[in-house]
């Protein structure tokens, strides 16, 4: 019957830990990383800036101000100097509910340090941020997937530039993709929207907050995946499920894995 079908639905959501289970621990720190895989995450989302000396580093903005104790551009910034700021006090101050002792002095951590950590079976989500900014960082990207010898089959690799995503799909084919996609009032998606991106990605990630029951289905009918990011409340989580994505990207990975058993 309907809730049969409906529980089904629920078990195979896809559970992406937005900047690790940043509404828990500083964003893009592997405590973050960590407490996400603890709450249930099926990947851990990392959003990738470059250093000036060409290092993949996990941040999401292009600046160091907002999560580090530093100013700046990442890019103007050496991989030891960024290793000296402190990635943490930050989230103490702007969450007190959520602050612990711990946090203070937490470093900004490698892509390569990820990979280290997590190792090569692990489900990662990764975010090529500015390209535009840093040439050459999809093939960095690469070299490190190849070096590390991560599996391809549970790695995604996204971003909001079709540009950066072609680039991938043409150094490495077998890399599946995801385009993200913002929109600033109600969504409408057209066929040849869908086709152009079924050319090289395999689903699309929209910002939430202006789906609706009719894009989500036209976007799963096409055989596109669907991840809407970010989505913090159990409310919204079971709506969107209702109406057919596939997964979507959480600062509470626990309240998703809730969502998805039925509580
Ligand atoms: O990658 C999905 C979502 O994170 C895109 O927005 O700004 O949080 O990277 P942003
Ligand atoms: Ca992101």
């Amino acid at each position: 019957g309907a809730t049969a079908m409906a529980k089904e639905k629920h078990k195979d959501i896809v559970n992406v830990s937005h900047r690790g289970a940043s509404g828990h621990a500083p964003e893009h720190t592997i405590k973050a990383y960590k407490m996400g895989e603890k709450m249930h995450g099926d990947y851990i989302e990392i959003d990738l800036q470059m250093t000036k000396d060409g290092k993949l580093i996990a941040m999401h903005d292009e600046k160091v101000d907002r999560t580090t104790n530093g100013t700046g551009l990442v890019k103007d910034y050496t991989l030891e100097e960024i290793k000296q700021l402190d990635a943490g006090s930050w989230f103490n101050e702007a969450y007190p509910e959520y602050a612990k002792p711990k946090y203070e002095g937490l470093k900004v951590p490698t892509l390569e340090e990820v990979f280290k950590k997590f190792g090569k079976n692990k489900r990662y989500y990764i975010e090529t941020k500015s390209p535009e900014v840093y040439p050459g960082m999809e093939k960095e990207l690469l070299r490190l997937v190849n070096k590390y010898d991560i599996n391809k089959k549970t790695l995604l690799v996204q971003s909001f530039s079709s540009l950066s995503l072609k680039t991938m799909h043409e150094l490495d084919p077998s890399i599946n993709l995801v385009q993200l996609l913002s929109y600033k009032s109600n969504a409408v998606i057209t066929d040849a929207e869908i086709a152009a991106i079924k050319e090289y990605a395999i689903g699309v990630g929209p910002n939430h907050t202006y789906l609706n029951k009719e894009y989500v289905q036209k976007v799963v009918n096409s055989g596109l995946e669907i991840h809407p990011y970010t989505v913090n409340e159990k409310e919204r989580m079971n709506q969107l499920i209702d109406w057919g994505v596939t997964g979507m990207f959480t600062n509470f990975p626990d309240r998703l894995h809730e969502v998805k058993k039925g509580k």
